[in-house]
C-alpha cells in the first residue's frame, strides 16, 4: 500500500503594514526614486504589499501561519513529528528559523530545519517533508514558507523594490493511504547564480559585499517561462496525468505575466490560476502557500480536486509538487 502525504490544514499571515503602489510611490519619492502605480500594475500585476514591522522576523510570521494551519488540521503542536521552513530571509544566521518556530509552538523533540531555495524554497520543502513522509521517518509535518524580503531590497533600485512584499504560508502533511501528494519535481542549475542574488556575506565581524537583491530582470523572466512549464509537465508525467486534469494552478506569484504565459503553455484558463500576486507582490518562498491559503480558505479550492503548485527563483532553482487535495 502506497502512503501519501495529505494536506490536512493550511494557513498564512500577512503583516498589519499594507502599501499600495501609490503608497510606496509616494515614500520612494522623498528619496528622489521614480515609479508609479500603472508602470507597475502594467508590467507585473502587483498592486499592493505587506510590510514586516521591524521587531517581526520570518520566524514571528511562520509561528502566525503555523498556528492557523495547525488549528486548520485540528491536531495541536505536539502532534508534529517534523518542522521545515524555506526562507532566504532568517533572523539570524543560525540557528534555523525553524527551531525557532518549533519554540514559539511548543513542540520540542521533532527535527526542525531550513531550506534554502530562494522562492522555490516551499516546493523544495514539500518535496522533503513528502519523500520522508513516504520512507516512514515522519507521519505529520509542518511546512512552512516565511520571508521579510523588505529587509533585503535596495529602495534606490526601482527595478526590484517595487516587486517584493513579506508574509508567510503554512500546511500541515500527514501520512495517508489516501491520495495526497502525487508527484514532486526539483531542480537546480548554479550557473545562473548572477541573474538572481543577495552577494553580501558576513565575515570578520562585518557585513561584506552588498547586502541587498541584485536581479537581471528579462534574464529571470526568460528562464522562469520555460522551466515552469518544464517541470509542470515533469510532475504529471510522474502521476500519469494530463494538463487537462488541473484543476487549480497556483504557482509562485511573481509577475502575473510570467503566470499567464505558463498557464496558456498548459492548457489552463486564467480562471484556473490562483492569482494573489496583486495584493502580496513577490513574497518568494512564503508566495505559493499564502496562495493555497487564500483559494482554501475563499473556498475555491475543493476536496478532490487536483493542484499543481510550481515554483522559480534564484540559485537557479525550480520545481512542482501535483496534489490531490
Ligand atoms: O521571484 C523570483 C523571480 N523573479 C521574477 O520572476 C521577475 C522576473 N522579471 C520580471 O518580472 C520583469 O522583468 C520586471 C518586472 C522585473 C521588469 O519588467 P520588464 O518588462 O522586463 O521591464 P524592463 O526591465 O525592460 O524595463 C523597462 C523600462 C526601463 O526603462 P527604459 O530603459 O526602457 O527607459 C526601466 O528603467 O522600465 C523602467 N523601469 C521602471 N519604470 C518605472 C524599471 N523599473 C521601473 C519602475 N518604475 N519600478
Amino acid at each position: 500500500m502506497r502512503i501519501y502525504s495529505r494536506i490536512l490544514g493550511t494557513g498564512s499571515y500577512l503583516p498589519e503594514k499594507r502599501l499600495t503602489n501609490a503608497d510606496l510611490a509616494a515614500e520612494l519619492a522623498q528619496q528622489g526614486v521614480e515609479t508609479s502605480d500603472e508602470w507597475i500594475v502594467e508590467r507585473t500585476g502587483i498592486r499592493a504589499r505587506h510590510f514586516a514591522a521591524s521587531t517581526q522576523g520570518s520566524s514571528d510570521l511562520a509561528t502566525e501561519a503555523a498556528r492557523r494551519a495547525i488549528e486548520a488540521a485540528g491536531i495541536t503542536a505536539h502532534d508534529l513529528d517534523l518542522i521545515i521552513v524555506a526562507t532566504s530571509t532568517p533572523d539570524m544566521v543560525f540557528p534555523s528559523v525553524a527551531t525557532m518556530v518549533q519554540n514559539k509552538l511548543g513542540a520540542a523533540g521533532c527535527p526542525a530545519f531550513d531550506v534554502q531555495a530562494v522562492c522555490t524554497g516551499f516546493i523544495y520543502a514539500v518535496s522533503i517533508a513528502d519523500a520522508m513522509i513516504q520512507s516512514g521517518a515522519a507521519k505529520r509535518a509542518l511546512v512552512i514558507g516565511a520571508e521579510v524580503f523588505s529587509r533585503i531590497l535596495d529602495f534606490k533600485d526601482r527595478t526590484t523594490c517595487v516587486l517584493f512584499g513579506d508574509g508567510a504560508g503554512a500546511v500541515v502533511l500527514e501520512a495517508s493511504e489516501q491520495p495526497g501528494i502525487l508527484a514532486t519535481d526539483i531542480h537546480a542549475d548554479g550557473k545562473h547564480r548572477d541573474i538572481l542574488c543577495v552577494p553580501g556575506h558576513v565575515s570578520g565581524g562585518q557585513v561584506l559585499g552588498d547586502p541587498v537583491l541584485k536581479m537581471d530582470g528579462q534574464a529571470v523572466f526568460k528562464l522562469a517561462v520555460r522551466v515552469l512549464e518544464e517541470t509542470a509537465r515533469a510532475s504529471l508525467a510522474k502521476a500519469n496525468l494530463q494538463d487537462t486534469d488541473i484543476d487549480w494552478l497556483i504557482p509562485h506569484q511573481a509577475n502575473i505575466r510570467i503566470m499567464q504565459s505558463t498557464a496558456k503553455k498548459l492548457k489552463t484558463p486564467d480562471e484556473k490560476v490562483v492569482v494573489t500576486v496583486d495584493q502580496h507582490g513577490n513574497t518568494s518562498a512564503a508566495s505559493i502557500p499564502l496562495a493555497l491559503d487564500t483559494a482554501v480558505r475563499d473556498g475555491r479550492i475543493q476536496r478532490g480536486q487536483t493542484l499543481m503548485l510550481e515554483g522559480v527563483g534564484g540559485g537557479f532553482t525550480w520545481g512542482s509538487v501535483l496534489v490531490r487535495y
